[in-house]
């Protein structure tokens, strides 16, 4: 595979600190340009972090020196310097749109972890073991921008990521209706314990715009592709809550589910356990070996035990058992800032590039 120059946009950020410690050292992209805000333009990384820096290895030495530039004002000359950008911004969602346009314009393909073109009838948004076919309509998108190179392709919200990959495989049962109450952690808004204490012995029950968006990208990325969009699918009726709890990392979700026709607890773990996608196949650098892993324990997955697990790519599930109003239920869990954002953001810039799209 041949190497790719990628700049962070957003690099200073809770997302974009993952950014920059799993492209530590990464066989195919390397970082060559980091930006922010104006406020941190023109500091070194290190300056511009401070004491932000949450991650647990320390920023690594070859970044450090780099000099943050504005993601707004320095829009060409990031461009033309790298073959693509990772995106995870604090701004206005409309602010948001236009930047990420305006990159793509620039012919500087934009993998974003932002939400605001998720709605976009043609930017995909890929998990890449489920709706890896969804990347062909990078070519519509291309079309209406008026590029060869640019597109934008997006990650979903972190807050379905346990459950959507651990529906999925059960599709092929009708899926009819999907409740879950998701335990989300803090460093999803951005935070550490030090810069949330209110949320230390306390439970939060609103996560602003969470719940709208953990009901319908699901059916985005169950969706079909029809003459260059995306069409969502109109089943299966998802409802959710989504909580804040005082977790570092790590978001748990509890499901119920029902079906057309009902499986057997036996078809479902063999469905989770034999389940694997293109990253599987392709053999992609961060894949999970075992994406969907079933814990067989009464008390797993637990948050701080689990959340890790195959650096944070792979999903948790346990206590599958019948219920009494639905089918049945379950408990899933998947780290929120590796798979749930950076992480699931390279995993899909990895597929983009075997697939050719960053050529
Ligand atoms: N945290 C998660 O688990 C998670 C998961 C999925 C998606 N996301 C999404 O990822 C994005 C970033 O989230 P985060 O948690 O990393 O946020 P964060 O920690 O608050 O970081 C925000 C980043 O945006 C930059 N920024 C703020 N205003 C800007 C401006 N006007 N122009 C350019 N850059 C600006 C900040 O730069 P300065 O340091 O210069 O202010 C910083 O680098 C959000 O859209 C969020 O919804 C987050």
């Amino acid at each position: 595979m041949k190497t790719f120059n990628v700049a962070v946009v957003g690099a200073t950020g809770m997302v974009g600190q993952r950014f920059i410690t799993l492209l530590e050292n990464h066989p195919w992209f390397h970082v060559k340009a980091l930006a922010a805000s104006a406020r941190s333009a023109g500091k070194t990384y290190e300056e511009a972090v401070g004491n932000r820096w949450a991650m647990k290895t320390p920023i690594p030495e070859d970044i450090k020196k780099i000099t943050v530039l504005d993601a707004t004002a320095d829009v060409k000359k990031i461009a033309s310097s790298v073959d693509f950008i990772f995106c995870a911004v604090d701004m206005k969602k409309d602010e948001i749109r236009a930047l990420e346009e305006t990159y793509a314009k620039a012919e500087c393909p934009v993998i974003s972890n932002n939400s605001a073109h998720r709605g976009t009838e043609d930017v995909p948004m890929i998990i890449p073991e489920i709706n890896a076919d969804h990347a062909q309509v990078i070519e519509a998108q291309r079309k209406r921008l008026g590029t060869k190179r640019g597109f934008i392709a997006v990650k979903s919200n972190c807050s379905l990521q346990s459950y959507v990959p651990a529906l999925h495989p059960l599709m092929k049962y009708g899926v009819k209706n999907a409740l879950a109450c998701t335990y989300q952690a803090i460093s999803g808004a951005g935070k550490t314990f030090e810069t949330f204490p209110d949320i230390i012995d306390n439970v939060i029950p609103f996560i602003g715009g969470e719940e709208e968006k953990s009901e319908q990208e699901p059916l985005k990325i169950w969706g079909e592709l029809k003459d260059g969009k995306i069409v969502p699918s109109s089943a299966p009726a998802i409802t959710t809550q989504c909580i804040r709890v005082p977790v570092s990392d790590g978001h748990l979700a509890a499901v119920f589910m029902s079906f057309e026709n009902k499986p057997t607890v036996e078809e479902i773990k063999k469905c989770w356990k034999e389940f694997k996608g293109e990253p599987q196949d392709l053999k992609l650098p961060s894949a999970p070996k075992q994406f969907l892993n079933y814990f067989e324990e009464d008390n797993r997955p637990q948050t701080k035990l689990d959340r890790n697990l195959e650096n944070g790519m792979a999903v948790s599930i346990g206590r599958l058992r019948e219920d009494s109003q639905y089918d049945y239920k379950f408990v899933c869990l998947s780290h929120n800032t590796l798979r749930g954002a950076a992480g699931g953001a390279v995993l899909m810039a990895e597929l983009l590039a075997a697939k050719g799209y960053l050529d």
